[in-house]
């Protein structure tokens, strides 16, 4: 079974969707992390990051690795940390709005659902990537929550550097952020995590009983 979990950043989803993987015993897929990890790579080797026919042969000849401990790997090193620099943040939708960055994303995606049991997170997992997935959620939050939940995780940056750089990606994200028709839209703004997971884990339910 493949569930999605796709929304806007701040939203709740890799709380939420590694939480469910954990209470389901599924697989978590986190593919923010994967072109979070070629922006690192891109930027280590000095790229150019307006090279969308550059990166997405970069894409294919180092994939990313996301291990089961929740490590992301790419070209030899481990950019777990690295990838949630607020440097990342900012230069990730750059390269991700890439066409030949996303083919071969999605590529790859597609190869990890195809695995079997997982709860993927991202943009266009429910749209895109798995348009069948079994279970299908779109995450929404108020903009104030969603930059009071990015600041807790970036403590480093400003406020208002953060809402700039929040406001920045989600116009360029736009694009890829639709809900998909049959996605069950929940607002996470006044709901704990638990509460969250409690409701898509009820979706789930009820689909494996069907
Ligand atoms: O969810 P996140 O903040 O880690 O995602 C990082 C960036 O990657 C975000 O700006 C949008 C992009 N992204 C995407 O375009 N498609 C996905 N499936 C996942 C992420």
């Amino acid at each position: 079974m493949i569930v999605t979990i796709d929304g806007p950043a701040g939203a709740g989803k890799s709380t939420v969707a590694s939480r469910l993987a954990e209470r389901l015993g599924f697989r978590y897929l986190d593919t923010g992390a994967m072109y979070r990890a070629l922006t690192w790579l891109a930027m280590h080797e000095g790229i150019d990051l307006g090279e969308g026919q550059r990166l997405g042969e970069l894409a294919r000849e180092s994939r990313v690795e996301l291990d089961e401990s929740g490590r992301v790997l790419i070209a030899g090193s481990d950019v777990t940390a690295a990838i949630r620099q607020s440097r990342i943040d900012r230069m990730v939708p750059v390269v991700a709005r890439h066409p030949e960055v996303r083919e071969v994303m999605r590529e790859r995606q597609r190869e990890l659902a195809e695995l079997g049991d997982a709860v993927i997170e991202g943009r266009d997992i429910g749209t895109v990537v798995c348009p069948n997935a079994d279970v299908k959620v779109y995450l929404v939050a108020e903009r104030q929550v969603r930059e009071q939940r990015r600041q807790t995780e970036r403590p480093d940056i400003g406020a208002d550097a953060l809402a700039t750089d929040l406001r920045a990606r989600d116009d360029s994200d736009r694009a890829r952020m639709q809900p998909a028709e049959d996605a069950e839209v929940i607002d996470t703004s006044d709901l704990d995590v638990e509460n969250v997971v409690d409701r898509i884990e009820a979706l789930v339910r009820a689909r494996l009983v069907a």
